[in-house]
């Protein structure tokens, strides 16, 4: 991997134009969105598996609880990709009633079943994606972790937030230094990074091998370069967001993005700037990526 800092896999946002962006201003590792296990199965292929040839790097990330369907898609996504992630930390009240992402925190037996369901059925490697726990009454990323590294899972990611916190309140980075301390596998670090010092402290604070960053890259995925320069010279600097979203659209043109994604992403990259309301604006209106290239000059 060219670097230690991987762009999070994020629903809506992680297409395959987006991360190849992120992966040319450095970022070591892209993962695709969560894709369910079960349509994937059912199906043998899903619109949102859509991994290209030049990825390398990347990893796609299942979710599901149905045994036998996370099997058979580990089976389908194999041969395209470097890992194989499973997300047993998505707090959305949709997946968590199913039984499934951060719901299944609550279940460490099934955890491990799956664990091994995931081992067993690819030769390529596995990782977890976890919170902290289900809730502050129940924190068990630890046991989770020591269930992962006991069923041959490679990796852990983890965002030390619980499921019922769902996106607000701080990350308690102590708990990924704990796991880094008690496991032998790589840990990734992930949450509350929103600049290129912040990442820097995370490898300090915790000793973790890899840091995920997510939000902050969707607004700016130059971050990537940014993180990598600081790390090795102390200093960064910035791109404007019109170059920024001119080199997405030149992506978007060639993987033929889904016309909503491409909106989605001007739309935060250009979140803050000043005088960018109007710009967003038009932004909306514009019906093809033609329309947008006019708008951005
Ligand atoms: C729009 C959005 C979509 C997300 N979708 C996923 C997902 O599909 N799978 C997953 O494991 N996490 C998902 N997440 C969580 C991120 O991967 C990440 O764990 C979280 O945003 C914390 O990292 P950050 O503070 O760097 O944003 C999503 C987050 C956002 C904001």
């Amino acid at each position: 991997m060219k670097s230690k800092f991987f762009l999070a896999p994020m629903a809506d946002v992680t297409d395959a134009a987006f991360r190849i962006l992120c992966s040319n201003y450095g970022a070591g590792l892209t993962y695709t969105e969560m894709i369910s296990s079960s349509a994937l199965a059912r199906k043998g292929e899903n619109k949102l598996f859509d991994v290209q040839k030049i990825e390398n790097p990347i990893a796609v990330q299942l979710m599901g609880n149905n045994l036998e369907d996370i099997s058979k898609a580990v089976k389908i996504v194999s041969k395209k990709v470097d890992l194989i992630d499973f997300n047993m930390g998505c707090p959305m009240k949709k997946i968590v009633n199913n039984l499934c992402g951060a719901a299944l925190l609550r279940e460490p037996k099934r955890v491990k079943e799956i664990c091994e369901v995931l081992v067993s059925s690819s030769k390529k490697p596995v990782s977890i994606k976890i919170r902290s726990g289900w809730d502050s009454n129940s924190i068990n990323a630890l046991k989770i972790a020591k269930i992962a590294e006991a069923t041959g899972v490679s990796m852990i990611t983890i965002h030390p937030k619980t499921s019922v916190q769902l996106r607000t309140g701080g990350v308690d980075w102590k708990l990924i230094k704990k796991i880094k301390d008690k496991v032998n596998i790589s840990v990734i670090g992930n949450g509350g990074i929103n600049c290129p010092e912040d990442a820097k402290r995370m490898f300090d604070e915790t000793g973790c091998d890899y840091v995920m960053i997510g939000r902050v890259a969707s607004k700016n995925p130059y971050i990537f370069k940014q993180v990598d320069d600081y790390l090795k010279t102390g200093k960064y600097d910035s791109k404007c967001y019109s170059e920024m979203i001119k080199d997405y659209l030149k992506l978007a043109e060639k993987y033929k993005t889904n016309f909503n994604y491409v909106k989605g992403h001007i739309i935060y990259m250009t979140k803050g700037i000043v005088g960018s309301a109007k710009l967003r604006n038009d932004i909306s209106k514009a019906k093809n990526i033609k329309e947008i290239k006019k708008i951005i000059v």
